[in-house]
């Protein structure tokens, strides 16, 4: 099956890689020049964010945030708001990642609302679910899914991408096969087209990220529902994010799908 979604690779950084980091690992990405077909979105964090988007200014590379809060502005120590993203040029943002889950308190309830606030100021939405290991376990992974992609009506679907991210995949080194990554995300787009309808499901895309590199990239990119990435680790390195890239370029042209 030919992709009709356009890949999309996201890097992650987390909590890694302050203004001058960021500014060496932007200046050789920039160097290396992201494949044609593919979208390449990096996700630094906040205070990297302003020397970023400046160095970001006229390429085609896309410039996220990790977080962002549900209202405008008001008392909420330690929080940032859409339009201070947008003011800096931040075009989209990773929300309900499961370390936000597990470690902040992130809720199904509370990543809806970051969500809608973030679409409604124009920002384009990542947005991350994905079992534990006792989940899945337990036979409860689609349950699971159901739960966390439930309230999704609520958002824009033109402006929303779904990363699948198991929670037991995440920084272990261990990923998910290439069978247990296309059986999720099937089973995520028929979800979304119950949710969307067909036709915006079909062009919905769904990430997949945990412990994805180089090695695995090629098979798990080429699954005919696995429309990109979202990298932690690999994409802290410029040679690996470049070579993962490569991998959904290949996608784009078809030879892996
Ligand atoms: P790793 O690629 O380090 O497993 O992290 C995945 C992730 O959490 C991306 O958001």
């Amino acid at each position: 099956m030919t992709a009709v979604r356009r890949p999309l690779v996201v890097g992650n950084w987390k909590m890694h890689k302050g203004v001058a980091e960021t500014a060496a690992f932007l200046e050789g990405l920039l160097a290396a020049g992201p494949p044609s077909g593919v979208e390449v979105i990096v996700c630094p964090p906040f205070t990297s964010l302003p020397h970023a988007a400046m160095l970001l200014t006229g390429s085609s590379l896309g410039l996220g945030a990790q977080n962002v809060h549900w209202e405008d502005h008001g008392a909420f120590t330690g929080e940032i708001a859409a339009p201070m993203l947008r003011e800096l040029g931040v075009g989209w943002v990773i929300v309900g990642h499961s370390e936000r889950r597990a470690l902040f308190g992130e809720t199904d309830e509370s990543a809806l609302r970051r969500a809608a606030c973030a679409q409604a100021h124009g920002l384009e939405v990542i947005f991350c679910i994905g079992e534990t290991l006792a989940e899945r376990e337990a036979g409860a992974t689609f349950a699971v899914l159901e739960r966390q992609t439930a309230g999704l009506g609520a958002l824009d679907p033109g402006h929303l991408v779904v990363a699948y991210e198991p929670v037991w995949a995440i920084g272990t080194g261990r990923n998910a096969t290439t069978e247990q990554a296309q059986e999720a995300h099937y089973e995520l787009r028929r979800r979304l087209a119950g949710i969307f309808g067909a036709g915006p499901a079909e062009q919905m895309r769904i990430l997949y990220g945990g412990s994805l590199k180089p090695s695995n990239s090629g098979e798990l990119l080429a699954q005919p529902d696995v429309d990109g990435g979202l990298i932690g680790g690999a994409s802290l390195d410029v040679d690996s994010f470049c070579a993962i890239m490569r991998d959904a370029a290949s996608r784009a042209a078809g030879v892996g799908s």
